[in-house]
């Protein structure tokens, strides 16, 4: 079972982030390798892969993908799922790939993890080909998501306020980043994202990943409160969310 550590605080909750919320970016994925015209042949990284699907997506869709991220226990998920495909241990930060080795780098729900964003930014375009594409993609602003009743009522538990929406969650926010860096933003847009669990224990044990059974077991009514008003007919329970995403161009 793999531990949390400071330095590899995803480890821990690897397995349950595979199992509840893996494929739950896949909309995504469509606008972005559109935009960055990603098909057969395109080497292409994808930072803070996570588990792995966006990995085996590309594979499927012929693409020459790469893989990295700082969790050990979540690049051996992805190196299970995408086999042979080339998946390192490593931040944004520092990827530890050479110089011009892509055409392309995708980084869905990676970049707010970065302490250094413009080292990651740095370390994008260093490993692209002159003229490669970015596209960043994260979760939009609160208030279009239904996830947000529940992050309320679990923030009010403990008298607490809800973490505000960063810069990279509302409207340009991810252009605007792209552009910083120096880049040419060729697209950007929001997609509905819907997360659904196949009853309540998949709802609680999803949006409580990592947690202990025991801080489950007292969060699980607050949760199915939360989320009585997402739950249907036959039990299972579908929420609507929204992700941003941004591509951009960097000069030849
Ligand atoms: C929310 S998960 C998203 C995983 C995957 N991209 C997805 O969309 O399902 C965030 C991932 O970013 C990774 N991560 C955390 N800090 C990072 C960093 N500094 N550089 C790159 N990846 C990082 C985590 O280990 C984790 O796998």
């Amino acid at each position: 079972m793999p531990t949390t550590s400071p330095d590899d605080p995803w480890s821990a909750v690897a397995d349950d982030w595979g199992r509840y919320w893996g494929t739950f970016a896949q909309p995504v994925w469509e606008p972005l390798l559109r935009t960055a015209r990603i098909g057969r042949g395109t080497r292409v990284l994808d930072v803070g892969c996570g588990s792995g699907e966006l990995l085996e997506h590309l594979q499927d869709r012929g693409a020459v993908p790469s893989g990295v991220d700082p969790s050990s226990r979540m690049a051996e998920l992805a190196q299970a799922r995408a086999i042979g495909v080339d998946v390192r241990l490593g931040d944004f930060e520092r990827l530890p790939f050479g110089d011009g080795a892509f055409d392309a780098l995708l980084a869905v729900n990676a970049l707010q993890f970065a302490e250094d964003q413009d080292a990651a930014l740095a370390e994008a375009g260093r490993v692209l080909v002159p003229g490669g594409v970015v596209g960043l993609a994260g979760w939009a602003e609160r208030a279009r998501n239904d996830l947000d009743a529940i992050n309320v009522a679990l923030a009010e538990v403990d008298d607490d306020e809800p973490p505000e929406d960063g810069p990279l969650r509302v409207e340009g926010g991810l252009a605007d980043v792209l552009r910083g860096a120096g880049w040419d933003v060729l697209d950007d847009g929001v997609v509905p994202v819907a997360w659904t669990a196949r009853g309540d224990t998949d709802l609680v044990r999803g949006i409580l990943f990592g947690e202990a059974d025991s801080t489950i077991a007292d969060l699980a009514p607050v949760v199915l409160d939360a989320a009585a008003p997402f739950r249907r007919p036959d039990g299972t329970y579908r929420l609507m969310n929204a992700y941003r995403w941004a591509v951009a161009r960097v000069p030849t």
